[in-house]
């Protein structure tokens, strides 16, 4: 053993939650909180969700490079042949009845888009990328028919001839929508693909590094999203401009939420200490569109802002994602019961490309807890409790 190496039974203490700690190497991207700034692999991500399409924000993350003309009008097509699932229709209207919330039937619903279930270590980088694109290609088919058939309404197929964020609108709406609401939403799910080492995506390469297959450790990201403290409550920050109303009446209303020892939804962030760029990207998106609402946004984001200062002068709370994508979600089309669905079709491209980086270089996660308990005794049986 050398001199610095750290004895068996040894732990080393890492702050709750890993924060800060860096847990792997990545070429997928990262986030810079201090400098308000994230990437997707070379490209600035705010760029690339104003330039470029989702397809091909998606092929630059499972391949490295943005693709060329033909690669691009290729993948488009193999992504909308994707979309198209062969699933039993009863099946999945029984699913959707049996479950409660459209998470639980995606992660029921997705394993048997790839039903074969080879270990994820035991396939090569291209056998991983076709499995885990067929997947993720499916997930807006699937979330938009359960979000149907609970409604009682008509499933309405996948068109493979769209585009990713046109056809998901469509299939949830029933309608296709102007371009100007599908660029909205476009835009919204290429700056939402990626974001650093968050839950979802740390909890998508723990299960790929027990050589699960795809959609095992596709449904760990989606179990992780779910919750309301990562993508769970993306409508929170909408309801509350309703509820504040009059922009006059937000100083009263955040003083009262914030003395109750409530948050402030759509402000704050555990890494960014300048804007939120992805709050900048959404507002700009909602400006084009304009009208009262995100006059109002606009005016209320300002008075929040302000309080919350005077409240943490010592903090650097900023205006968060969900502040704004809530109503450029809203203003596209989409019923705030969608919101965390339509965080689900893009953040799984995420995960996928993070799964195939995860597999090319494996080593199992397995970290140690630090046992609290009582002192146990060795070799004693226990005595039944009188
Ligand atoms: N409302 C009320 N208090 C907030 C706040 C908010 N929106 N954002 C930060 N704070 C408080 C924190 O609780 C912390 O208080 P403390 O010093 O008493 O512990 C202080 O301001 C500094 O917080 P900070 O360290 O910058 O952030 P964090 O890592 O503790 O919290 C969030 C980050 C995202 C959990 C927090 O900002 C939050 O709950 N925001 C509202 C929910 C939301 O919009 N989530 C979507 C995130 S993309």
């Amino acid at each position: 053993m050398t001199s610095n190496a750290v004895p068996s039974n040894a732990l080393l203490d890492v702050p709750p939650g890993l924060k800060g700690v860096a847990v792997a190497d990545t070429e997928l991207g990262s986030v810079r909180g201090f400098e308000g700034f994230y990437h997707y692999r070379e490209f600035d991500a705010v760029e690339l969700a104003r330039s470029t399409s989702l397809t091909d924000v998606w092929w630059l993350l499972m391949h490295g490079s943005l693709p060329t003309a033909a690669q691009s009008a290729s993948f488009e097509q193999e992504v909308g042949g994707n979309r198209v699932v062969d699933l039993d229709g009863g099946l999945v209207a029984a699913v959707a009845s049996a479950t409660t919330a459209p998470h639980l039937a995606l992660m029921s619903l997705l394993p048997l888009v790839a039903p074969e279930g080879h270990p994820t270590t035991d396939l090569t980088d291209d056998e991983r990328r076709v499995i885990a694109s067929r997947l993720t290609a499916a997930v807006p088919t699937l979330l938009a028919a359960t979000h149907r058939l609970r409604r009682g309404l008509e499933v309405v197929p996948p068109d493979p001839t769209l585009g990713h964020a046109a056809d998901w609108i469509r299939m949830t709406l029933g309608e296709a929508v102007s371009p100007q609401r599908v660029a909205m939403v476009e835009a919204y799910l290429t700056a939402t693909i990626d974001h650093g080492f968050n839950a979802s995506t740390f909890a998508t390469r723990v299960v790929t590094s027990t050589g699960a297959d795809v959609a095992a450790a596709l449904c760990a990201g989606i179990g992780a999203l779910s919750g309301p403290l990562h993508g769970g409550a993306p409508s929170l920050a909408l309801s509350m401009i309703d509820e504040i109303g009059d922009p006059s009446e937000t100083e009263r209303w955040v003083r009262d939420r914030l003395g109750a020892g409530h948050k402030i939804m759509g402000f704050g962030h555990a890494v960014y200490r300048a804007d939120d760029p992805r709050s900048l990207l959404l507002r700009e998106v909602a400006e084009r569109h304009g009208g009262e609402l995100v006059e109002r946004a606009i005016e209320i984001e300002g008075r929040i802002l302000a309080v919350m200062r005077e409240w943490k002068p010592d903090a650097v709370i900023v205006t968060n994602v969900e502040y704004y994508a809530g109503i450029v979600l809203h203003l596209a089309g989409l019923t705030p019961d969608l919101f965390t669905s339509t965080f689900t079709v893009s953040r799984v491209i995420g995960w996928a490309a993070h799964l195939v980086e995860q597999a090319g270089n494996n080593k199992i996660v397995r970290p140690s807890a630090r046992y609290v308990g009582p002192e146990p005794t060795r070799g004693v049986a226990p005595a039944v409790p009188a």
